[in-house]
């Protein structure tokens, strides 16, 4: 296969931005030009690698590791052992205890027991809900707030007919000298076992933490989550609070991609919201010889030929996170056409340039995805017996909602798209518990709106990219750029741009909202060059190169020490 990480910045990338001047990390103004466009007037540069001080030694030290073929196998085999350890999660299994499939977790604890001594003999322990893992290396210094690290123990299954398809097997964790191959090499395994060979490296050279680092790792987060991240988000509540104990998290989500030319690192700083409505319809059975000009499924028909009709109206907000990274994009895509350049940046002030924008990004599907509110209609079912009316026909639409708008708009913009076709069949109309039809009015059947399975979800609030509050998210854009130049052998961290992200999906994080208001979704892991993709995650082929599991650790190694000094956090 064609994947590939590639470890050097290919030269051609120019590097897009202003020289910038010394690092003054103690000086708490610090700018960041890829914020929030109300601050747009304001800024002047990004801010600029950050590496420690008081640890520099020791990051030097673990840095000259990362370059020894010793560690380099030691971190292949880390990797490769929890791969060969299979932690499929299916949808809807029942809980912990009720399901023999959670079992495939007691042998990877082992593992993790067995590959990481030092982190299991330094730091505590809690399971939570059998097979969620806590683990809690106290700092000395209980006046600074904690760090959240957080992954996931499951995989995605894989599908038993692709087995053949896979040019490794997905479980042999095997390695070909530049990749390790199998299902979870990539999500998430590299970035659960890069904060455990983090971790256990940093105790290996003697280092103790001021400030408490506190890992966590559901074991269902491709499978909603509720069982491993819910219970550990309501025991960190319990432990440390439930006024955003956490400086920050950080948890799986988006890694770095060249883009216009320029390298960006796109942490997600917000996530969508979600809701499935179940659409039901009921109407008198009888025999079909007899039938009345609509059934329940033609009926059905019509309400969802009504969704199609009217999609989520598409508005591109200047205080949304992917109008902030359009802007980042404007602002330092080298490659960026000048013409797209100047209309991103009238549409700061110009509402007339904001729609022309729009109507240029809305090509693209998978933007227009991150902005809008979606619907999809994803399940359908109805009727019985060919000679049968059906008396009852339902559909399933999903849909994920705009960080502009709310669970609650979302019921009160279907309940009305579906109000006049309820009353033109004379169905008496539920939705969401309330009645929306008079009662006492003559009823053919009825239509029912309801959240399916009772899984809506609010969109996330924002994590602070900018002002007061957005130290947390400075600091990871500090240790992205050094992390990124230091695997480079760069100078400084000019070779990428770190742009706030958001992802139409949702982590573990979705649990952790009261944890702490910094919540980012990064993996330090990407592609540069477009026939470069890292592909696999969640089909055939996963497979993780070594050399970007080596950035994946000094990622966690240089963000736990510089939060260990940060002061402004
Ligand atoms: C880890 O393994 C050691 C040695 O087998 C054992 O004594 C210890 O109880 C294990 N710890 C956990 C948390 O399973
Ligand atoms: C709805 O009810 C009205 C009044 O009872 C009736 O005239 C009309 O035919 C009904 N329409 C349907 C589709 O059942
Ligand atoms: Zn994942």
């Amino acid at each position: 296969m064609s994947e590939k990480t590639a470890s050097v910045l290919p030269s051609s990338v120019p590097s897009p931005r202003l020289k910038s001047s010394p690092r003054l990390w103690a000086a708490k103004v610090v700018l960041t030009l890829c914020a929030l466009p109300v601050f747009l007037h304001l800024l002047s540069r990004e801010l600029d690698a950050l590496s420690p001080q008081r640890d520099a030694a020791l990051l030097s030290t673990i840095g000259g590791l990362l370059k020894s073929e010793d560690f380099k196998s030691q971190a292949v085999e880390w990797l490769s052992g929890a791969v060969q350890v299979p932690t499929e999660v299916y949808d809807a299994m029942p809980d912990v205890g009720q399901d023999p499939r959670w079992e495939v977790f007691a042998p990877f604890h082992d593992y993790l027991n067995a590959s990481f001594p030092l982190v299991y003999s330094t730091l505590s322990l809690t399971k939570v809900n059998t097979y969620g893992l806590l683990y809690e290396w106290t700092g000395s210094d209980a006046s600074l707030k904690p760090i959240l690290l957080a992954a996931h123990q499951d995989v995605v299954p894989v599908e038993p007919k692709t087995y053949a398809d896979w040019t490794h097997p997905p479980f042999s964790g095997y390695y070909d000298g530049q990749y390790i191959w199998g299902r979870g090499s990539s999500d998430d395994k590299s970035g659960l076992i890069g904060i455990m060979s983090a971790v256990e490296t940093m105790i290996a050279n003697g280092f103790k933490p001021a400030r408490t680092v506190v890992i966590a790792f559901g074991f269902d987060e491709e499978a909603s989550g509720r069982q491993g991240a819910g219970s550990l988000g309501a025991a960190m509540r319990e432990t440390y609070g439930e006024d955003h104990p956490f400086a920050f998290i950080v948890d799986e989500g988006g890694g770095f991609s060249d883009k216009y030319g320029t390298v960006f690192a796109t942490p997600a700083v917000a996530e969508k919201g979600y809701l499935d409505v179940h659409v039901e319809v009921t109407s008198p059975g009888g025999h079909s010889s007899v039938p009345p000009e609509h059934t329940t499924i033609g009926i059905l028909a019509k309400l969802l030929v009504k969704y199609e009709a009217n999609p989520y109206k598409l508005e591109l907000s200047r205080e949304s996170i992917p109008y902030a990274l359009v802007q980042c994009h404007g602002e330092h895509g080298a490659e960026m056409p000048k013409k797209l350049k100047k209309l991103i940046k009238h549409s700061a002030h110009s509402d007339h340039a904001l729609r022309k924008l729009e109507k240029v990004l809305f090509e693209d599907r998978p933007f227009r995805a991150l902005v809008g509110t979606t619907q999809a209609a994803d399940i359908i079912h109805g009727g019985v017996k060919s000679n049968a009316l059906p008396e009852q026909a339902f559909a399933l639409v999903n849909h994920r909602i705009s960080t502009q708008s709310s669970v609650g708009e979302t019921m009160a913009h279907d309940t009305r798209l579906l109000y006049s076709l309820a009353k033109d069949f004379n169905l008496s109309y539920t939705a969401f518990g309330k009645a929306i039809s008079q009662e006492g009015a003559p009823a053919f059947g009825t239509l029912t709106l309801a959240d399916a399975y009772g899984t809506s979800l609010e969109p996330a609030p924002v994590s602070p990219i900018s002002g007061a509050g957005s130290e947390a998210y400075q600091l990871l854009s500090g240790t992205i750029k050094s992390t990124f130049a230091a695997h480079r052998s760069q100078e400084s961290g000019d070779g990428i741009v770190v742009a706030p992200g958001m992802s139409t999906g949702n982590t573990d994080t979705r649990y952790y909202w009261k944890l702490s208001k910094s919540i980012f979704r990064y993996n330090h892991k990407g592609t540069i060059g477009k026939t470069d993709r890292l592909s696999g995650v969640h089909t055939v082929n996963e497979a993780m190169s070594a050399d970007a599991q080596l950035e994946v650790i000094r990622f966690f190694v240089t963000l736990i020490l510089n939060a260990d000094e940060a002061t402004s956090i």
